[in-house]
């Protein structure tokens, strides 16, 4: 395992993912019943973005920092960059999913986060240290979602947001959540994964509809043109969404495109992969993301493209 979060955290990946996760959430917690919420590949929990690893790749710069000093920014955004300036009290950090969770749940309410990397996992011990609402797991994320579901609250959100490091994990990914939505029809699951290769994307969204919970809404974001190195877009999946999503993504989308939209260039794509009853809206097909342009920086080089 190479993967490590802390120089990729507030990437826009993660503005993405976190914005969803708080909407999610705070939908959750309007209801008095309590709610159950499983990380299934949780990460440190906490970041320092002045630290060697966020200044090295400058993504939280491009990210969360650009972000949070843009102008005009939407209603739909503004429940997720409250939490991360809450959080940012303490000084240049930012929270992980997991922190991001438990700032919305309730004493009655319980969090299991897991993490396989033995240094995040003793991170995260450490960041919940004595909190009840919190069990911290050093386990496969992916046998988790087949044995920790369904839980015993009726109500709860799965967050699986693997590190993609492995040639097969859309495969595991796939196969996981199929066996996670025969245990737990019913819950609400989000699932993040990266935009490198669309067919292999498309490849994994028809495995998904083939067994899936009724709805699935997908919602995907590019911040620079195809074929760039390093990663330029990515998506979320959220199965049986609050009924207020789709509109916050609406809103939300068109925007951090234009802002986090390197040379120029961003887009997105939000639709139904499937909505309730009906086949899937749109054939799983390899297809890229829309690229919108906005003009330009005076004296800025050509824009190009994907
Ligand atoms: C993308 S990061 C998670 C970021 C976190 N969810 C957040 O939003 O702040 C993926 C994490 O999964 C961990 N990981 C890798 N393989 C895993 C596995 N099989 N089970 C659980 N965790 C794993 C990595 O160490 C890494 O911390």
């Amino acid at each position: 395992m190479n993967y490590r979060h802390a120089y990729h955290a507030g990437a826009f990946a993660d503005v993405l993912k976190h914005a969803v996760l708080v909407h999610v959430l705070d939908h959750m917690a309007r209801k008095a019943t309590p709610f159950f919420v499983l990380d299934s590949h949780a990460g440190a929990g906490r970041y320092d973005l002045a630290g060697p690893e966020a200044r090295r790749t400058g993504e939280a710069e491009a990210g969360i920092m650009r972000l949070l000093a843009a102008s005009n920014v939407p209603e739909a955004l503004v429940p997720y960059l409250d939490a991360v300036r809450r959080f940012q009290n303490a000084g240049p950090v930012y929270p992980g999913s997991p922190k991001l969770a438990r700032m919305r749940l309730r004493a009655r309410d319980r969090m299991v986060a897991i993490e396989l990397l033995d240094e995040d996992k003793v991170a995260l011990s450490r960041a919940f240290a004595g909190d009840p609402v919190v069990d911290i797991r050093r386990m496969d994320g992916f046998a988790a979602l087949k044995s920790l579901l369904p839980p015993a609250a009726r109500r709860g959100l799965v967050l699986v947001d693997p590190a993609f490091e492995a040639t097969d994990e859309f495969e595991r990914l796939a196969g996981a959540l199929k066996a996670a939505w025969r245990r737990w029809p019913t819950g609400t699951y989000i699932v993040w994964y990266p935009i490198k290769d669309e067919a292999e994307v498309a490849a994994f969204h028809a495995a998904l509809l083939a067994a899936g919970p009724p709805k699935i809404l997908r919602a995907e974001l590019r911040v620079q043109p195809a074929g760039r190195p390093g990663l330029g877009a990515c998506g979320v999946l959220v199965a049986n969404p609050p009924f207020t999503l789709e509109a916050m993504l609406a809103e939300a989308l068109p925007y951090l495109a234009r802002v986090l939209g390197r040379e120029g260039v961003g887009g997105f794509r939000l639709d139904w992969l499937r909505a309730e009853g009906t086949e899937p809206v749109s054939a799983p097909a390899a297809r890229r993301i829309p690229e919108s342009s906005r003009p330009r920086p005076r004296g800025a080089r050509a824009r190009t493209r994907g």
